[in-house]
């Protein structure tokens, strides 16, 4: 029965059954991610109804050690449960009968939803950001083993200037900590609690929303009840956004490794597992993974809009469109942690053709550098230039190995490709990796004690012992 309603009884219409299959259909599929963290919800309230005496100590902890059995459950929601919220505050009425009447005293599924929305996400995030460390670790230790490998650099898609193998890793090990910087700011915004906002008018009694924050571990109390509402899905159109940054990168590390491992570069090699063959003809190895992260990319960035469209116009406070924003940060989660795990062990098993990558240096690539001869032997810079523009090296001429390095080393300022600071890198992903643990580990820590089953009271409480199991 929904809470809603005044009673079950009756057959439902074939009206009302197309009403629930539309409102409730695809989304039950989303809310049962959310399960473990509406019962987390919940028992962290039952504590906040508790300190306001409206429920005593033994139907708090009846309540609580209830909710706990739950998270042991298989919840298999259908759409005529309608949502997580409904199909738990059900379960534990008919678990405990009238106790179970007051687990909704002084909150609406409004406030809910923004819980377990967020403490999902919280978990998804870190889960990401460990894949975002891993793959940036993976560039930065291939950065490292091919330092001072020369590789051509492009512009325009066309030869440039030299380069190396490692300045090319490192960049995308660099841009990644970039973007954990945007991906930091954007969980900080969701690591708010909403609790206590209810339907976003907040409720009639002083509900100790401090306490349920902290049970939870969220870093503090989001305020204003209205932008509680307000900020849904705005928080993780803000956190996509963040992730739409890795996105970028990753499909530019798909593209550059896409044209590299091609046969007329061959600089280097994909790991075979990594690549699929052709139904037809026998000499293909097809670089399918990267092209998928590069297509995923592109879905990415409608997922990234969808969520601006569903928001921009809306009124204030809750309307049902919100829900459609659960999807869509599934689905933008997913796809960026998909990718985010099969590049690293990728770019790990990548094989380094050095002939070929010494064989491309014809040379004009050393135009630039023969521009800088003469400019350190006193010519003017813009002289040197039409010197060297009326005099180009041919593309045919070989450059020596010698010379490439020469280039190379000259290079040496910070950041360029005889100094590319790998070190740097190596130490932002260090103390990355350690404050997220950190909040990953205080985060579970708060999970497990409000998992943890309490004693019942003595008297009494045989009275309500019930079972969840569903055969
Ligand atoms: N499934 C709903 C959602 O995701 C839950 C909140 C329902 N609230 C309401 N007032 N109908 O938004």
């Amino acid at each position: 029965m929904k809470t809603w309603e005044l009673s079950g009884e009756e057959q439902k219409s074939q009206i009302e059954e197309l009403v629930e299959d539309y409102t409730a259909g695809a989304d039950v599929g989303y809310d049962q991610r959310l399960a473990e963290y509406d019962i987390y919800g919940s028992i962290a309230h039952v504590h906040a109804l508790e300190k306001l005496e409206l429920v005593d100590s033994c139907e708090a902890r009846k309540l609580r050690n209830a909710l706990r059995e739950l998270l042991e459950e298989d919840l298999a929601l259908t759409s005529a449960d309608e949502d997580i919220h409904t199909r738990i505050e059900n379960e534990i009425t008919d678990y405990l009968g009238g106790l179970g009447e007051k687990l909704h005293t002084a909150r609406s599924r409004n406030d809910q939803v923004l819980v377990d929305v967020r403490l999902f996400t919280k978990a998804e995030v870190f889960k990401t950001v460990s894949e975002l460390l891993n793959l940036a670790e993976s560039l930065l230790q291939f950065a490292f083993s091919h330092s001072e490998t020369p590789m051509v650099g492009y512009t325009h898609y066309r030869k440039a200037m030299p380069s190396s193998v490692g300045l090319w890793a490192g960049s995308f090990a660099e841009a990644l900590i970039d973007d954990l910087a945007l991906v930091e700011s954007s969980f900080e915004l969701i690591d708010q609690s909403p609790l206590g906002a209810g339907a976003g008018y907040g409720v009639p009694v002083r509900l100790d929303r401090e306490l349920t924050a902290g049970l939870l571990g969220f870093e503090k109390v989001q305020n204003n009840a209205i932008y509680v509402m307000n900020s849904r899905g705005k928080f993780e159109f803000n956190l996509l956004s963040a992730l739409a940054s890795v996105q970028l990168d990753l499909s530019r590390l798909a593209s550059d490794l896409i044209t590299f491992t091609d046969g007329e570069f061959d600089y280097f090699d994909i790991p075979e597992e990594f690549t699929t063959g052709s139904s037809i003809m026998p000499q293909k190895n097809n670089p399918d993974v990267l092209e998928l992260v590069r297509g995923k990319s592109a879905s990415f960035s409608g997922h990234l809009s969808n969520l601006f469209s569903l928001l921009h116009g809306l009124r204030s406070g809750y309307s049902r469109d919100l829900q459609e924003t659960k999807k869509t940060l599934v689905e933008g989660l997913e796809c960026t942690y998909d990718s985010l795990e099969v590049l690293a062990p990728l770019v790990s098993g990548l094989k380094v053709n050095e002939e070929e990558l010494l064989d491309a240096f014809s040379g004009e690539v050393l135009a630039t550098d023969e521009v800088f001869t003469l400019v350190k032997d006193g010519v003017p810079f813009r002289e040197a230039y039409r010197r060297i523009k009326n005099n180009l090296p041919s593309e045919s001429e070989k450059i020596s190995e010698d010379k490439v390095r020469q280039s190379l080393d000259s290079r040496n300022h910070a950041g360029g490709p005889g100094n590319p600071r790998l070190e740097r890198i190596e130490n932002s992903i260090e103390s990355a990796e350690e404050k997220w643990e950190e909040k990953k580990a205080g985060f579970n820590a708060c999970l497990r004690e409000l998992a943890k089953p309490e004693n019942p009271c003595k008297e009494g409480d045989d009275q309500n012992t019930g079972d969840y199991s569903h055969d």
